[in-house]
């Protein structure tokens, strides 16, 4: 009886495993046509170091898929690929090779030449990631998906087939003459792929929710190389992990994005600068829009905190149709002088290719976030904590901290609760949250330990001061999260629980967690150090 139940135990958990206990990896190389012997001969099976299992991998990627599809540190494409990352500290990592597939079956051999090699990889969309092996990895195989880039919009328009090699400014500028547009990034280069997973902040949020909760489905690449679809019907566990959980869980060769309809592709926004004295207006027009969200969900804004010779608050007003000021939780920020002022209307396209010509390159970078509930008393007392807090760097060459305040509406809240919610752990039961994003660039890495010390004590700070206010939440954002923050630990101990056995079920060798070992892993932060603020 105990042996008969056993048995069937163990058969059960079998069945639910997507990949078979006996998962023949070379045999699943030779079925996807590649030549293993030639692999062997390379020296990929036997020796374990990584130079050389990183030599044999990008060798025969060489040999498969030819000299353009694999740059080594000897060619130019290789340079022209690694200063494309946004943060300089991206930009100094060095892979073996870089790997550029142009059809979805290239990614799955390259995971099973991953696993066959034991060299490691890692994934770049858009590239903004801020932090070093975020989307590049130091020795191994980064894989770029520039040659995957198609767009397809389906004949109904109701969704729109985007490939992860598309940053937002194309995906918004092939819709914009079709009526319909998706949530995407508010800067035009961010990439479709770290956005997607990770949530997704779009100018039409308030409204829709989340870009992820957007997503009619994912085709992903498992573990085992297998393509799946993951929707509300099918893989729907992966379906609900994919949406906040990141690079833990396969490689997304396919976003099916709903679409939203944007007559004429018109939409109004820009910014309006206002200077110390009137900070706690700001505020309060920043506040009431975030409570009174549902009433105009068109409206939006993020309001950032700098210090440019004097102190300034820089707010990104918004509105997801021609003419914004009129919305009555825009008005207020009207009834305040401002310094200067950019709003007008525009396409989305336009708007977010205007964002992106503005930003700078190539610098030092770090984002580091939290939440709180949204609170006006909360939001005033982080900004006198921030200009404190960062007096102490002004001696860093280079430097431009900022602190953002950006929100989780009534409308987010309504998003996350379709098809079974996201995996991001919100109460959307409760209030609207206030995210708190400090970000920071800087020239030099002698700096780095500085910057990361006084930034991590204000975090600290921030976060005490919630507990003070009573208005203390768990959530920290991945988009925004600094190498030194467990995210997946933020979404809750039962969220982090089930997205563990999603994991071990679509990837039960744990290929995405230690050959795949950058960004936001399951059990850890990025870099972890106790010496610096986490959650
Ligand atoms: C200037 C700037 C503006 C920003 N604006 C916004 C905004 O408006 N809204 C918002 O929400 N966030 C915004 N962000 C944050 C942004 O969402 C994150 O930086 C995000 O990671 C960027 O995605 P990417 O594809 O460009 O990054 P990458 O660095 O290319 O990728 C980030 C991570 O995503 C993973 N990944 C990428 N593609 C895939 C895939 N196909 N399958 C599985 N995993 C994948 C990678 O493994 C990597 O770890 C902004 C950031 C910057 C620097
Ligand atoms: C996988 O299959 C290959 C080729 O059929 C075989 O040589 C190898 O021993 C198998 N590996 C394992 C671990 O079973
Ligand atoms: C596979 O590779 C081996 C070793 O390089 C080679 O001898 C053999 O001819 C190849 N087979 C095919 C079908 O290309
Ligand atoms: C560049 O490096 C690769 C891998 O080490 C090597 O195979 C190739 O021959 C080199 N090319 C040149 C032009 O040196
Ligand atoms: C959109 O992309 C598709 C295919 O990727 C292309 O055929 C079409 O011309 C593009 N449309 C615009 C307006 O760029
Ligand atoms: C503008 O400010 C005045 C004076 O404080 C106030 O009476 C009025 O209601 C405000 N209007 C808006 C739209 O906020
Ligand atoms: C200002 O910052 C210093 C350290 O940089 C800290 O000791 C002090 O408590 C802070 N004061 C306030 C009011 O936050």
């Amino acid at each position: 009886m105990r042996s008969f139940l056993f048995v069937t135990l163990a058969s059960l958990v079998a069945s639910q495993n997507f990949e078979a206990p006996d998962f023949n990896v070379t045999e699943a190389l030779v079925s996807q046509g590649v030549n293993v012997s030639l692999l062997s001969s390379l020296g990929a099976s036997t020796e374990r170091s990584s130079g050389v299992a990183c030599s044999a991998a990008c060798l025969s990627l060489n040999i498969l898929y030819g000299d353009s599809a694999v740059e080594f540190r000897n060619e130019s494409g290789y340079s022209a690929f690694t200063s494309s990352f946004w943060s300089s500290i991206s930009r100094e990592v060095r892979p073996y090779c870089i790997f550029k597939p142009s059809t979805p079956e290239a990614i799955s051999v390259l995971v099973l030449l991953s696993r066959l090699s034991q060299c490691p990889f890692a994934l770049k969309s858009g590239g903004h990631s801020a932090f070093a092996g975020a989307a590049s990895i130091e020795g191994g195989i980064t894989v770029s998906f520039e040659n995957l880039k198609s767009i397809k919009l389906s004949d109904d328009k109701k969704t729109v087939a985007v490939q992860p090699g598309n940053v937002w400014e194309d995906v918004l500028a092939n819709l914009s003459t079709t009526g319909v547009t998706v949530l995407g990034g508010r800067v035009g280069d961010i990439g479709v792929g770290g956005l997607t997973t990770g949530g997704g902040i779009s100018f039409l949020t308030n409204e829709y929710g989340f870009a992820c909760d957007n997503v009619a489905s994912f085709d992903v690449i498992t573990a085992s190389g297998t393509v799946i679809t993951a929707s509300p019907t099918d893989h729907n566990d992966l379906y609900w992990a994919l949406r906040g959980g990141g690079n833990n869980f396969g490689v997304v060769v396919s976003f099916n994005l709903l679409t939203k309809p944007l007559p004429s592709d018109l939409i109004w926004g820009g910014t309006r600068v206002f200077t110390e004295d009137v900070f706690p207006k700001v505020v309060q027009a920043f506040t009431d829009l975030t409570f009174n969200s549902a009433q105009d969900p068109k409206a939006g804004s993020w309001l950032v905190f700098a210090e440019v010779e004097t102190k300034i608050a820089v707010t990104e007003l918004w509105y997801g149709a021609p003419d914004g000021s009129k919305s009555h939780l825009i008005a207020p920020f009207y009834n305040i002088t401002a310094v200067s002022d950019t709003t007008k209307t525009r396409s989305h396209a336009a708007y977010v290719m205007d964002n992106k010509a503005v930003q700078i390159f190539g610098v030092r970078q770090i984002y580091y976030d939290l939440t709180t509930k949204a609170s006006y008393e909360m939001a005033l007392q982080a900004a006198d904590t921030y200009y404190n807090a960062t007096k102490s760097l002004s001696a860093v060459e280079g430097l431009l901290p900022t602190l953002v305040f950006q929100h989780v509406t009534h409308g987010s809240l309504k998003g996350a609760t379709r098809n079974g919610g996201n995996a991001m752990g919100w109460d959307t039961d409760g209030g609207p949250l206030l995210l708190i994003l400090v970000a920071c660039q800087w020239k030099n890495a002698a700096d780095d330990d500085k910057v990361y010390q006084v930034l991590s004590n204000l975090m600290t700070a921030i976060k005490a001061l919630s507990v003070d206010l009573n208005v203390q939440n768990d959530w920290v954002y991945m988009n925004y999260a600094s190498q030194f923050q467990n995210v997946i630990a933020s979404y809750g101990e039962e969220n982090k629980k089930r997205l563990k056995t999603i994991a071990s079920k679509y990837d039960p060798t744990s290929v995405f967690q230690t050959l795949q070992p950058g960004y936001f892993k399951l059990d850890r932060a990025p870099l972890p150090d106790a010496r610096y603020f986490s959650h």
